[in-house]
Formats: structure tokens, sequence, C-alpha cells
């Protein structure tokens, strides 16, 4: 495995290696990698010749007052898990060479990228289309690879990747949870023991509303007002949302159909957690 940090010699790399035939799958990342990154590194060493990772902590994803600074960062720790995950290259560039001094240019999906977790993180899908849109530019991959726990992030890259007709398939994989049900993600390191004891609350929200679904309640607002009423009850919880959406649109649905995905942000102490769970397929036939 090599690690590399200079964007002309990382896309030399994936040129050299595209034209002698082998296929590439790439797995963005912004490092601390836990078990949730590494079932996607895992489907890419599956799929693919070559599998590059990029760890890259993407400050124009971050706003003013969000954790950028202090967002958790162990490169020896991630080059060591992904060196036994069988890894090609990991791409590792600096802040500096993605964004120099006079940067100026954004890719913005327009419409998905203002509701649900944009409405309180201004400009953060932004900056996510950016980077990545930056980073397919450079790899160009054959096959991308993302997690469902940042649901409304999966279904912007992919609105991005149709409308800018990019050649690259998006595979989604499933969520990966701790054995509590709480989706695992770096950020969960922030959480003291209380914290974390309370953010279950989050897994067990979800199976309330499945648990609703299966029981034939249908409509949204039962659920929600449902969910607000436990997730209220639990201390340290403030909620940013808890909302049924279409999966393609991202928009409010009334009534649970085949296409329904319920998602909620809620903060924990001082930690923004976000988890989802599609309603529709399993119990629901219209
Ligand atoms: P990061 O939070 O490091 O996540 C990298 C990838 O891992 C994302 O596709 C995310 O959805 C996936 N992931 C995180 N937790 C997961 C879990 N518990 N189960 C399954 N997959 C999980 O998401 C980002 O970085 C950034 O926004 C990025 C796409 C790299 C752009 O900067």
């Amino acid at each position: 495995m090599k690690t590399i940090r200079d964007i002309g010699a990382m896309r030399r790399y994936a040129r050299r290696e595209q034209a002698s035939g082998k296929t590439l799958g790439f797995v963005p990342t912004m490092g601390y990698l836990h078990a949730g990154h590494d079932s996607l590194v895992k489907a890419a060493r599956r799929d693919n010749d070559r599998v590059v990772v990029s760890i890259f902590v993407n400050p124009a994803q971050f706003g003013p007052r969000e954790d950028f600074n202090r967002y958790p960062r162990d490169f020896k720790r991630d080059e060591t898990t992904l060196e036994a995950a069988g890894v090609d290259v990991i791409f590792y560039p600096s802040k500096a060479a993605m964004y120099p001094e006079g940067y100026a240019t954004y890719v913005t999906v327009d419409r998905l990228s203002d509701v649900m977790c944009g409405e309180s993180r201004h400009g953060h899908f932004r900056g996510v289309t950016t980077v990545v849109l930056k980073l397919f530019e450079i790899i160009r991959p054959d096959t991308a690879y993302f997690g469902c726990k940042d649901f409304q992030q999966t279904v912007i890259i992919k609105k991005m990747v149709k409308d800018l007709n990019m050649d690259v398939a998006v595979r989604v994989l499933p969520t990966v949870r701790e054995p509590d049900g709480l989706a695992m993600s770096s950020r969960n390191m922030y959480l003291n023991g209380h914290e974390r004891a309370d953010a279950r609350i989050l897994f067990k929200a979800l199976k309330k509303a499945e648990d609703m679904v299966k029981h034939n309640e249908r409509r949204s607002r039962s659920i929600i007002g449902q969910l607000k009423q436990v997730i209220g009850r639990t201390p340290n919880t403030v909620i940013d949302y808890v909302k049924i959406v279409d999966r393609d649109t991202l928009q409010d649905i009334a009534i649970v159909k085949d296409t329904a995905v319920l998602a909620l942000a809620v903060t924990v102490g001082k930690t923004r957690l976000i988890d989802n769970i599609v309603l529709g397929r399993k119990y629901v036939r219209s």
C-alpha cells in the first residue's frame, strides 16, 4: 500500500492503472476510520482490481461554528487499518493542495441540499459535493462507495453524478451499527458516558417507527409525533428534525409508502447525530 499526497501523482497513478485495464474502486472518507468505513472498503476490495481510499477532513463542508478543528484525526491508525484491509492507495492531500489561495469554484445541487440537514447546516452539502467532484475528477473511479448512514449525502451525490453526466457508478451500503444499535460515526467519540447512553434513543426511535408501520400506522404526522415525544423525554437531547421523506426527492410525504425514508437529526449533549431507516419496502404494500 502506498500513501499519495500529491494531486498530480494521484492522477498519474489512477490513469496508469486504468490504461492497463484495471478497475478502480474509490472510498472517500474524512478518516478516523471505524467499521462503517471498513464495510465500504471491503465492498470496494471485492469489486475492483485497485482500491483507493481518500482521507481528507474537508474544511468546505464545516460551518464556522462547527467542529473542523477538533474533528478526530489519527492517520497512523487509519493507515494500519487500511493496510490490513488490502487497500492499494491512500490519497491524503493537504488542505492547501485541495483549496489553494484564491480557490473559487463550488458545485451545488439545488433543492436537495437545502432541506433536512441543509436547513441547519448551511453550505454543508455544497462543501461535500465540491470535494467529491474534485476527488472524482482526480481519481476518475469506476465505482465509488458511500454509506446509507449519511442518507441525504447519497441522494445528493447520485443527483450530481446524474446531472453532470459523470462516468462513475455510485454504490450505497447499509449502516453499520454498534451492538446497541447506535450508528457508527467518528463523532461518537465526542459523547461522554451519559450522553453515549442517551444516544441510544436515535435507534430506539427508528425501531419504534418501524414497529408502528408494521402495525399499520402509515400517517407520517402520527409517527413523527410519537417519535418526538419519546426523544423529547430523553435527557440531554435536542431534536433538530424528524422527517419522513421520499427517498429520491427528499420531500416530506404524508402517508408512508414504498419509497419512504425516516430520517432524524438529534443533538445529544453538544454532538449532533443523524440516523435513518427505510420504512417503505418491508411492510407496506400499496
Ligand atoms: P465520513 O464521515 O468519514 O464518511 C465516509 C463514508 O463512510 C461516507 O460514505 C459515510 O456515509 C460512510 N459511513 C460513515 N458511518 C457509517 C456507518 N456507520 N455505516 C456505513 N457507512 C458509514 O461522509 C463523509 O466522510 C464526507 O462527507 C465525505 C463523503 C468524505 C466528503 O468529505
